[in-house]
């Protein structure tokens, strides 16, 4: 679809939204120019993502806007079946059976494919295609489409699966904690509607990781960890390594002590002329993509580079011989002294402001003098945040008493902290993500201030 198309339909989508008229047919509206283009966008989304996400934000309005009051009701009251029968789905096998045949099929043959009852199958099929989630290109015979393939990616199933059983009964139990709560902030970790729905007193990683949950659960959220993120750009195709690692091209010697430092009382610019040191430290870093990505991006780089987490999840790091693998609590004092740069990527969004100074607190005393922190996380717009920030801040909520943050509730956070927000790079517009750099702020200053 050309460009000029595309931005007329905009246009069209936008006067849509902004008045319905009583009858559609009105030539005002120019409703036939409007479906033309629709069907003209089905057939080809424009390449250029930020025109896509023009259109799928103007699509989602002019819906709302259509729909009569009776339809919106039925939206919002209906939404989670499509998790439910998306779970049911993969259980049975149904999108990976239809991408492998790569041709419509017959009731009869998907009946004897998965094994189910004809009745319950068509059923089943009949929910799917009304969702768009495979094509119903006759009576009885079912396609798989874009979005049926999207289902079969393994990660994304595992997503699919995750949110259904874990994430769907905290939702659930979120309306009662609330008013339990007196509608107060959640702000413990080990009281949130997940305790209710799973009924447990552990939190979600210490009931995921030998508590009670089955392993089969934490396997599945890893994967979805893994995949949720594929194909979008990452921090490291924004921001210029060689500000953040001067010594990438020279080879200098660094220091690691398992005991906590003497942390210089100054600020970075009056601090001491050294060079930095080559040291990146993954904090919290899971199975260590992230030092994955940046020795591919520094392959001739001798710096080193620290994957720090918890011991069972350190176990399974991904194989390179790059990065050291270190087994390490982060409620503990940080063991990797004056590093280039301490970074944490979606670690503090999973703790309540207090845990988050304390954590922030934990790698400033190790900070060298020309160290920094760097806090990969998205910020919240302070107006108009999207579905997929809104979404990921009451799952937060719901399961860890945590939350997304605005830049200014970041700014006050890190402050409290000892540290000094001094830049912002933003790399994916669309969920917020971005990554703050962090400097030392002069001793004393921020502690005790408000967040
Ligand atoms: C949401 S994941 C983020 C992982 C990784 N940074 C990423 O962006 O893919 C949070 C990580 O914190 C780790 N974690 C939780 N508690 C920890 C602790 N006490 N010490 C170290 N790591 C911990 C978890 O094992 C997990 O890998």
């Amino acid at each position: 679809m050309a460009t000029t198309e595309t931005q007329t339909l905009l246009t069209r989508l936008t006067a849509l939204s902004q008045q319905v008229p009583e009858d559609l047919a009105e030539p005002t509206i120019g409703t036939e120019a409007l479906l033309a283009g629709l069907a003209a966008l089905r057939q080809q989304v424009p390449e250029d993502d930020a025109l896509r996400r023009q259109l799928s934000h103007a699509l989602s309005q002019a819906l709302v806007a259509v729909e009569r009051p009776l339809e919106t009701v039925h939206r919002i009251s209906f939404a989670p079946l499509q998790l439910t029968m998306t779970k049911v789905a993969i259980d049975l096998n149904l999108f990976e059976i239809l991408v492998a045949k790569d041709e419509p099929m017959s009731l009869a043959e998907l009946t004897q494919a998965t094994g189910a009852d004809p009745v319950l199958i068509a059923r089943i099929l009949r929910y799917l295609a009304a969702f768009h989630l495979l094509a119903e290109t006759g009576v009885d015979r079912f396609q798989a489409t874009a979005v049926t393939q999207t289902l079969t990616v393994p990660g994304f199933a595992a997503g699919i699966k995750h949110h259904f059983e874990v994430q769907l009964p905290a939702w659930g139990a979120l309306p009662a904690f609330l008013a339990a709560t007196h509608y107060q902030n959640p702000c413990d970790r080990e009281r949130t509607a997940f305790q209710q729905a799973h009924q447990t007193d552990q939190t979600v990683f210490a009931w995921f990781m030998g508590g009670s949950a089955p392993p089969r659960l934490f396997e599945e959220f890893s994967r979805w960890m893994s995949a949720q993120r594929v194909g979008q750009p990452i921090w490291l195709d924004v921001f210029p390594l060689e500000r953040l690692l001067p010594s990438a091209t020279a080879p200098t010697t660094t220091t690691t002590t398992t005991t906590t430092t003497t942390a210089p009382t100054t600020a970075p610019a009056s601090a001491s002329p050294s060079p930095l040191p080559p040291l990146f430290v993954d904090v919290g870093g899971g199975v260590g993509h992230q030092c994955v990505e940046l020795l591919q991006r520094l392959p001739h780089w001798h710096g080193r580079v620290v994957l720090e987490d918890l011991a069972p999840v350190v176990a399974q790091a991904r194989p390179h011989a790059g990065f050291e693998r270190r087994a390490h609590d982060f409620w503990t004092p940080q063991p990797v002294v004056g590093a280039g740069v301490y970074y944490l990527r979606n670690v503090l969004h999973d703790y309540p402001d207090e845990q988050c100074v304390r954590l922030l607190g934990l790698q400033r005393a190790a900070m060298g003098p020309r160290s920094l922190v760097l806090v990969d996380e998205i910020v919240c717009p302070a107006r108009g945040a999207g579905p997929a920030v809104v979404d990921m801040d009451i799952t937060l909520m719901a399961c860890l008493a945590a939350q997304e943050r605005t830049l200014a509730h970041w700014t006050r956070l890190f402050r409290a902290a000892g540290l000094a927000l001094v830049e912002v790079v933003p790399y994916v517009m669309e969920g917020g993500h971005s990554v703050m750099v962090l400097e030392r702020l002069v001793e004393g200053a921020g502690e005790g201030e408000e967040i």
